[in-house]
């Protein structure tokens, strides 16, 4: 029996060294933690419980059968993070490069499936040479299966990946379907295919970092969601992100924190925040700030399509997610990139029970060969349809400009809008006087057809009277009615008929 307490305690050590100290060293040289030390990181001291510590692989290929580690590269179990419970994988890169096995999809899908049945998020901390190459098709049916549980996963937990190494090929996809994705800068890479397939197929020189890096991503492509300097600050974000989130798609999960600010908190700062001059920009992000919780806005892709604005924040403690056009970049036009990134945040919300409060200030969406050739329409049209499916409570207001089909896009009340709002600065219109003049009165009259135009269309009121707006209120108020309207609108009920699913424009 002491043999065997010895051998359990030899195979638990080796366990917890992985690939050896050399390979750990190596890790630290490049700027990474370890597996271990990031698990450390997440959850809170002393509550992470591990699971198949001692899984080891079965592959016999290629010298394999001497080769074994504990583990096998992939450390999976669950705890807690800010007392929340928790469930997550961190691959391993000092052992075979944190290659994905069979044994390690299979461990990885331990904690996916239990998470689904106790209702807890999964965060994958991702840093991995592949598929395991010596395995050939047993480990690419591993990531077929993470693949397929990931989907079925997707819209009944929150899924976050975190991108601490390479992730290269099919191994994307998985982060990909995914929630959200946080990279760490310089030490992190996503592409299908590696700089060196890209020179021989399309002669072009260009870095793993330039190719795949957190910059390329959060910034370009629009693959990932936040990018981080170091490990450190990539996984204290997690955590901070993980306190606004629900622990699953039972609204009883969503977080609550006690309500420190006052609800009734008049903002004077706002009566002034937007500039008359509906051709002078201002950043919408000021607007949030002042209206949320201490001020406290936490933006999703803040790097990426700048001229749309999504994040989580908290109303009187409760969360909320808020979409919001931001006139600082590019006057605050919908484009394709705009569109896609709002409409897959607003989508997560609904699922998530989480209400959304939307701020509105779009000159309409983006003209231009790029943007029609680009498929604009197909993917406007994701934005409108992620709005109109929404049950959550859904409240708008209208800072200034509401001008054509974006009007309609922006939760407005004919999708299903919950509580519409205008500053009394507000222009909901087709569009802009001048180019409304130009196409009515073909330039004739234009100072006496534009002062008219402006006088009847320029401001919120025939919306008001027609209900389209349910009231014209003061910036400074708007704190106020929202929060009040949230805590009405808590135990909304709204649902969309029953099928398959929608079909959404892809
Ligand atoms: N399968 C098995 N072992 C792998 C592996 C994989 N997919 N990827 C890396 N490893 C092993 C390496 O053999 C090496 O083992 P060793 O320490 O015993 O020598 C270890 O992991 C570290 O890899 P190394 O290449 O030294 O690290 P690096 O930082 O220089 O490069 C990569 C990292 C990911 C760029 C490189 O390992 C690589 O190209 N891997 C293959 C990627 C791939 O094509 N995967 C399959 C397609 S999905």
């Amino acid at each position: 029996k002491r043999d065997f307490r010895e051998r359990l305690d030899n195979e638990r050590e080796q366990a917890l060294l992985g690939g050896g100290q050399n390979r750990i060293d190596k890790q630290h040289e490049k700027g990474k933690l370890t597996a271990r030390e990031r698990i450390t990181l997440l959850f809170d001291d002393e509550t992470f419980r591990e699971y198949d510590q001692l899984k080891g692989h079965r592959c016999s290929e290629f010298g394999m059968g001497e080769t074994s580690h504990p583990g096998d590269g992939v450390i999976t179990g669950h705890g807690y993070i800010n007392g929340r419970k928790v469930f997550a994988f961190s691959q391993d890169f000092t052992v075979f490069g944190g290659s994905l096995s069979e044994t390690n999809a299979q461990k990885i899908l331990k904690v996916m499936d239990k998470a689904m049945k106790v209702g807890a998020p999964v965060i994958g901390l991702n840093d991995s040479g592949g598929a395991r190459i010596q395995e050939g098709v047993d480990s690419l049916a591993g990531y077929a299966d993470v693949f397929q549980q990931n989907v079925l996963a997707s819209g009944v937990i929150p899924q976050l990946s975190v991108i601490m190494g390479p992730c290269a090929g099919g191994a994307v996809y998985s982060p990909a379907m995914t929630d959200f994705i946080f990279m760490v800068e310089n030490s992190s890479y996503m592409f299908v295919t590696g700089p060196d397939v890209v020179k021989t197929v399309t002669n072009e020189e260009v870095t793993q970092e330039e190719l795949g890096g957190a910059k390329t991503h959060t910034e370009i492509s629009g693959v990932a969601h936040r990018s981080f300097r170091d490990d450190v600050s990539c996984i204290k974000a997690i955590r901070k992100l993980y306190d606004f989130l629900p622990l699953s798609n039972d609204p009883s999960t969503l977080p609550e924190k006690p309500a420190t600010d006052p609800p009734d908190r008049p903002l004077p700062a706002l009566e002034h925040l937007v500039p008359d001059d509906p051709n002078v920009p201002y950043d919408m992000t000021e607007v949030i700030k002042q209206v949320v919780d201490h001020g406290d806005l936490y933006e999703i892709m803040p790097n990426y399509a700048k001229n749309i604005v999504t994040g989580f924040a908290r109303m009187e403690g409760r969360t909320v997610g808020v979409v919001a056009n931001n006139p600082s970049t590019l006057a605050g036009c919908l484009d394709i990139d705009a569109s896609t990134k709002a409409a897959r945040f607003v989508r997560f919300l609904d699922a998530f029970n989480i209400p959304i409060v939307t701020f509105v200030d779009v000159p309409g969406f983006l003209p231009g060969t790029d943007q029609e050739y680009g498929g604009i329409i197909r993917h406007g049209a994701k934005l409108l349809f992620a709005y109109a499916e929404a049950t959550v409570p859904k409240i708008t207001v209208i800072t200034r400009k509401a001008y054509g089909g974006a009007y309609d896009v922006m939760s407005s009340k004919h999708l299903r809008g919950d509580c519409n709002y205008s500053w009394p600065g507000g222009e909901v219109a087709v569009m802009g006087a001048k180019g409304a003049v130009e196409i009515i009165f073909r330039g004739k009259d234009v100072e006496k057809n534009t002062e008219e135009y402006t006088g009847r269309f320029a401001n919120p009121l025939v919306a008001a009277q027609r209900g389209f707006v349910d009231d014209i209120i003061n910036p400074e108020d708007t704190r106020k009615i929202i929060c009040d309207d949230l805590a009405i609108l808590q135990d909304k009920k709204l649902e969309n008929p029953p099928r398959k699913h929608s079909n959404i424009p892809l």
